[in-house]
């Protein structure tokens, strides 16, 4: 199954799942981008909008981009904020956005998905203002190492979805590589998580 079909699949359940991911995900988000003013906010991979209210909030506008119809539909019908738009996009083609025209892009529990973390960064830069920052949380690559990746339930089967492992020196590599300069870089653990390995790791790069 494409990591698109998975998606779409998985968005009736995505919200309702356990899923301690999901959950650290968002805390660590808010955590992390409190009392952050933004005028243009670029969320990529925005699924079912769990984050994109928060962002909403926060942002005079928020493009929120992903490319599974079945994950902006629950987006779409959970946030009703009017200064969202939601658009389809494959983030691995040429982003639907201009130069220059976002303060924050945000990404969370997306690039194991996205092989070419170059082009992610590439792209960032690309529509990012001079001093606008890129804020990625990510499923920490010490869980790839082990075997974790994104599933869901199918009936009685659980589908995993295609991954990629990306280690912390990739993402510093690829940010580095394209003028970034990172701001802070954080490793989470959820309350019911054992000592090691750390659960999510959090970038702020800064163009
Ligand atoms: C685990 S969900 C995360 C959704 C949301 N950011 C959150 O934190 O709840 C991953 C999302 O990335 C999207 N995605 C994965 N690969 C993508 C790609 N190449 N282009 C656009 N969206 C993609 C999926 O459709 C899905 O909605």
């Amino acid at each position: 199954m494409s990591i698109q079909d998975a998606y779409t699949h998985w968005s009736h359940n995505y919200d309702t799942d356990r899923n301690l991911t999901r959950d650290l995900d968002q805390i660590v988000t808010r955590q992390m981008l409190a009392n952050y003013k933004a005028a243009s906010i670029l969320e990529l991979g925005c699924g079912t909008g769990k984050n994109t209210v928060f962002l909403a909030d926060m942002g005079q506008h928020v493009t929120a981009l992903d490319f599974s119809e079945g994950m902006l539909a629950q987006g779409k019908a959970k946030v009703q904020h009017d200064n969202v738009t939601f658009s389809i996009a494959d983030l691995t083609q040429p982003w639907p956005c201009p130069d220059q025209a976002f303060d924050l892009i945000v990404c969370n529990l997306v690039l194991e998905h996205i092989e070419d973390l170059s082009f992610i960064f590439s792209e960032a830069r690309r529509v990012l203002v001079a001093g606008g920052q890129f804020f990625i949380s990510e499923l920490h690559p010490s869980k790839q190492y082990v075997g974790k990746k994104a599933t869901f339930q199918q009936g009685d089967d659980v589908r995993f979805i295609d991954a990629f492992v990306h280690h912390i020196s990739s993402f510093l590599d690829a940010a580095q590589a394209v003028g970034f300069t990172m701001r802070s870089l954080k490793e989470w653990w959820h309350d019911e998580d054992a000592p090691i390995p750390p659960r999510l790791v959090t970038f702020l790069f800064e163009k």
